[in-house]
Protein backbone atom coordinates (compact mmCIF):
# COMPACT_ATOMS: atom_id res chain seq x y z
CA UNK A 1 0.00 0.00 0.00
CA UNK A 2 1.31 3.33 -1.04
CA UNK A 3 2.44 5.83 1.89
CA UNK A 4 1.52 9.06 2.21
CA UNK A 5 5.11 10.39 0.42
CA UNK A 6 4.58 8.63 -2.73
CA UNK A 7 1.03 9.84 -3.14
CA UNK A 8 3.39 13.67 -2.90
CA UNK A 9 5.63 12.01 -4.89
CA UNK A 10 3.10 11.34 -7.45
CA UNK A 11 1.20 14.29 -7.24
CA UNK A 12 4.03 16.60 -7.61
CA UNK A 13 5.22 14.69 -10.79
CA UNK A 14 1.58 15.31 -12.18
CA UNK A 15 1.87 19.00 -11.32
CA UNK A 16 5.38 19.13 -13.07
CA UNK A 17 3.26 18.11 -16.37
CA UNK A 18 0.51 20.27 -16.15
CA UNK A 19 -0.42 22.90 -18.81
CA UNK A 20 -1.27 25.75 -17.18
CA UNK A 21 0.24 28.74 -19.73
CA UNK A 22 -3.09 30.84 -19.14
CA UNK A 23 -3.14 30.75 -15.17
CA UNK A 24 0.29 29.79 -14.14
CA UNK A 25 -1.63 28.02 -12.09
CA UNK A 26 -0.16 24.36 -12.28
CA UNK A 27 -1.66 21.99 -9.93
CA UNK A 28 -1.07 17.91 -9.62
CA UNK A 29 -3.05 15.33 -7.52
CA UNK A 30 -2.55 11.72 -6.48
CA UNK A 31 -5.45 9.38 -4.89
CA UNK A 32 -5.03 6.11 -3.35
CA UNK A 33 -7.20 3.76 -4.44
CA UNK A 34 -9.08 0.73 -2.18
CA UNK A 35 -6.94 -1.66 -4.59
CA UNK A 36 -3.72 0.15 -3.89
CA UNK A 37 -2.95 1.97 -6.94
CA UNK A 38 -1.52 5.59 -7.05
CA UNK A 39 -3.31 7.54 -10.23
CA UNK A 40 -2.59 10.97 -11.01
CA UNK A 41 -3.50 14.03 -12.98
CA UNK A 42 -2.73 17.40 -13.44
CA UNK A 43 -4.66 20.81 -14.98
CA UNK A 44 -5.21 20.88 -18.87
CA UNK A 45 -5.83 24.29 -19.74
CA UNK A 46 -6.90 26.02 -22.96
CA UNK A 47 -7.40 28.74 -25.01
CA UNK A 48 -10.96 28.67 -24.59
CA UNK A 49 -10.61 29.48 -20.35
CA UNK A 50 -13.84 27.87 -18.97
CA UNK A 51 -12.88 24.49 -20.78
CA UNK A 52 -10.07 23.53 -18.63
CA UNK A 53 -9.76 20.55 -16.82
CA UNK A 54 -8.72 20.54 -13.14
CA UNK A 55 -5.61 18.32 -12.16
CA UNK A 56 -8.34 16.20 -9.47
CA UNK A 57 -11.11 15.98 -12.37
CA UNK A 58 -8.56 14.51 -14.74
CA UNK A 59 -6.48 12.06 -11.52
CA UNK A 60 -10.52 10.88 -11.01
CA UNK A 61 -10.81 10.04 -14.94
CA UNK A 62 -7.47 8.29 -14.97
CA UNK A 63 -8.49 6.06 -12.19
CA UNK A 64 -12.13 5.24 -14.20
CA UNK A 65 -9.61 3.95 -16.97
CA UNK A 66 -7.81 2.27 -14.41
CA UNK A 67 -10.56 0.04 -13.62
CA UNK A 68 -10.96 1.40 -9.65
CA UNK A 69 -13.66 4.08 -8.33
CA UNK A 70 -13.11 4.08 -4.80
CA UNK A 71 -10.32 6.83 -3.79
CA UNK A 72 -8.92 6.36 -0.29
CA UNK A 73 -6.75 9.11 0.18
CA UNK A 74 -6.11 12.37 -2.28
CA UNK A 75 -2.72 14.42 -2.81
CA UNK A 76 -3.03 17.68 -4.14
CA UNK A 77 0.09 19.83 -5.11
CA UNK A 78 -0.46 23.61 -5.86
CA UNK A 79 2.73 25.98 -6.74
CA UNK A 80 3.71 28.37 -4.23
CA UNK A 81 2.69 28.72 -0.73
CA UNK A 82 -0.86 29.15 -1.06
CA UNK A 83 -3.31 26.19 0.04
CA UNK A 84 -4.59 24.73 -2.90
CA UNK A 85 -8.03 23.41 -1.95
CA UNK A 86 -9.99 21.49 -4.04
CA UNK A 87 -12.68 23.96 -6.40
CA UNK A 88 -16.30 23.49 -5.43
CA UNK A 89 -17.02 21.09 -8.65
CA UNK A 90 -14.04 18.67 -7.77
CA UNK A 91 -15.15 18.43 -4.42
CA UNK A 92 -18.32 17.28 -5.53
CA UNK A 93 -16.29 14.83 -7.81
CA UNK A 94 -14.00 13.53 -5.03
CA UNK A 95 -17.12 12.75 -2.76
CA UNK A 96 -18.31 10.94 -5.50
CA UNK A 97 -15.77 8.25 -5.10
CA UNK A 98 -14.74 9.08 -1.58
CA UNK A 99 -18.18 8.35 -0.49
CA UNK A 100 -20.27 10.23 2.20
CA UNK A 101 -17.65 9.28 5.21
CA UNK A 102 -15.12 11.00 2.98
CA UNK A 103 -11.40 10.35 2.31
CA UNK A 104 -8.15 12.58 3.69
CA UNK A 105 -7.33 15.20 1.36
CA UNK A 106 -3.39 16.42 2.01
CA UNK A 107 -2.29 19.57 0.60
CA UNK A 108 0.72 19.97 -0.33
CA UNK A 109 3.43 23.28 -1.66
CA UNK A 110 5.52 22.66 -4.96
CA UNK A 111 8.16 21.66 -2.64
CA UNK A 112 5.86 18.88 -0.94
CA UNK A 113 5.73 20.45 1.81
CA UNK A 114 2.17 19.26 4.04
CA UNK A 115 -0.06 22.60 4.17
CA UNK A 116 -3.19 21.44 5.13
CA UNK A 117 -4.90 18.11 6.23
CA UNK A 118 -8.41 17.83 6.29
CA UNK A 119 -11.11 15.24 4.71
CA UNK A 120 -13.65 15.28 1.44
CA UNK A 121 -16.25 15.58 3.82
CA UNK A 122 -15.04 18.62 5.70
CA UNK A 123 -14.19 20.10 2.31
CA UNK A 124 -18.29 19.42 1.48
CA UNK A 125 -20.28 18.91 4.09
CA UNK A 126 -23.83 17.87 3.22
CA UNK A 127 -22.96 16.55 0.17
CA UNK A 128 -25.21 15.17 -2.13
CA UNK A 129 -24.62 11.84 -3.39
CA UNK A 130 -25.85 8.86 -5.19
CA UNK A 131 -27.20 8.28 -1.38
CA UNK A 132 -29.46 11.33 -1.87
CA UNK A 133 -30.78 10.07 -5.26
CA UNK A 134 -34.88 9.08 -5.01
CA UNK A 135 -35.80 6.11 -6.92
N1 LIG B 1 -7.29 24.11 -10.56
C1 LIG B 1 -7.15 22.77 -10.35
O1 LIG B 1 -6.52 22.05 -11.13
N2 LIG B 1 -7.75 22.25 -9.25
C2 LIG B 1 -8.52 22.97 -8.38
O2 LIG B 1 -9.21 22.40 -7.56
C3 LIG B 1 -8.48 24.42 -8.41
C4 LIG B 1 -8.03 25.01 -9.70
C5 LIG B 1 -6.71 24.67 -11.77
C6 LIG B 1 -7.71 25.10 -12.80
C7 LIG B 1 -6.95 26.12 -13.57
O3 LIG B 1 -6.20 25.45 -14.58
C8 LIG B 1 -5.97 26.71 -12.57
O4 LIG B 1 -5.94 25.80 -11.47
C9 LIG B 1 -6.36 28.08 -12.05
O5 LIG B 1 -7.67 28.09 -11.62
Amino acid sequence: MADVKQLIDAALEAQAKAYAPYSNHPVGAALLTSDGKVVAGCNVENAAYPLSFCAEANAIGNMIMQGANQIKHIVIAGPGTHVCTPCGGCRQQIREFAGQAGAPVTIVDHKGTVLLETTSAELLPHSFGPENLSE
